[in-house]
């Protein structure tokens, strides 16, 4: 161990079907960064971080987590590792039945967490953290998406993981809001050295928060690097994306 390297991503390949999403990825994640993923839409940026908790499992390559290939694990091992990793899911996926207190209480429930008083103060931090002190008893439906975004980032750090992964944590948020978000992660990173892994469409936060950058492109690792050297990339894969310049295919369609 000693090692900063929290995942280790080597050949990775994943395909549904006839369709191959991930074509043999390689990529490192390092303890306490944030990395931000990057990529046009259908990628495979959210088929790619669920190898990193094992909801999926590669085709082909391997994935390290702390230098352990989740491949080799039984069920029992994979709950062990899958507790170090939080994850805020695309489209948050609250329960709508439950209270905010008991979405958060949630994993800890599922983790085997018996005592009420260890689950109550473990809530209520991280109701804390998201600002949302006050709010343990609202429902879903009571909440704006933002609020709704804070919840779901709640329960997925309420366990403190080392890690978290979070599938575009900006979408339908005002820039405000996304900026909250942001610091969100970032004080999670430095207070309690997360690893942050952050999907997001969101260039103007992906500079703000992103420690590294990787950018994916047709099931490969096709750039990374950091937030100066992405902005001085002269690539026009790269620039176009981070303008939103779709010119390219219109060029060629009205050729
Ligand atoms: N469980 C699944 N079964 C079949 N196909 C899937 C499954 N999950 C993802 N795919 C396909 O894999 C491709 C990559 O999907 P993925 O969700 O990783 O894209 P993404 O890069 O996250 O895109 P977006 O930015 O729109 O969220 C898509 O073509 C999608 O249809
Ligand atoms: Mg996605």
């Amino acid at each position: 161990m000693g090692s900063d390297v929290f995942i280790e991503v080597k050949g990775l390949k994943q395909q549904f079907g006839e369709h191959q999403v991930l074509r043999g990825v390689d990529a490192v994640i390092r303890r306490a960064e944030t990395v931000v993923l990057l990529g046009a839409s259908g990628g495979g940026k959210s088929v790619l971080i669920k190898h990193f908790n094992g909801l999926l499992k590669p085709v082909a390559g391997s994935v390290k987590v702390e230098g352990i290939e989740l491949n080799c694990l039984g069920e029992r091992e994979l709950n062990v590792s899958r507790r170090k990793i939080g994850m805020m899911f695309q489209n948050g996926a609250l329960f709508d039945s439950f209270t905010v207190f008991e979405n958060i209480a949630f994993p800890l429930r599922e983790m085997g967490e018996k005592d009420e008083a260890v689950i109550e103060q473990k809530v209520q931090e991280a109701l804390d953290i998201v600002q949302l002190s006050n709010h343990g008893q609202k429902m879903p439906s009571e909440l704006s998406g933002g609020m709704r975004k804070r919840v779901a980032l709640a329960r997925a750090v309420v366990h403190r993981p080392e890690c978290v992964l979070y599938d575009e944590p900006h979408a339908g948020l005002d820039p405000i809001t996304a900026d909250q978000i942001d610091h969100l992660m970032k004080d999670l990173q430095a207070k309690w050295k997360i690893t942050n892994v952050v999907i997001t469409h969101e260039i103007r936060s992906a500079f703000r928060i992103a420690d590294r950058i990787l950018f994916l492109k047709e099931g490969l690792l096709y750039w990374e690097g950091s937030v100066t050297e992405l902005k001085a990339s002269k690539d026009p894969i790269l620039s176009d994306f981070i303008a939103g310049n779709s010119s390219r295919s219109w060029e060629s369609r009205s050729a």
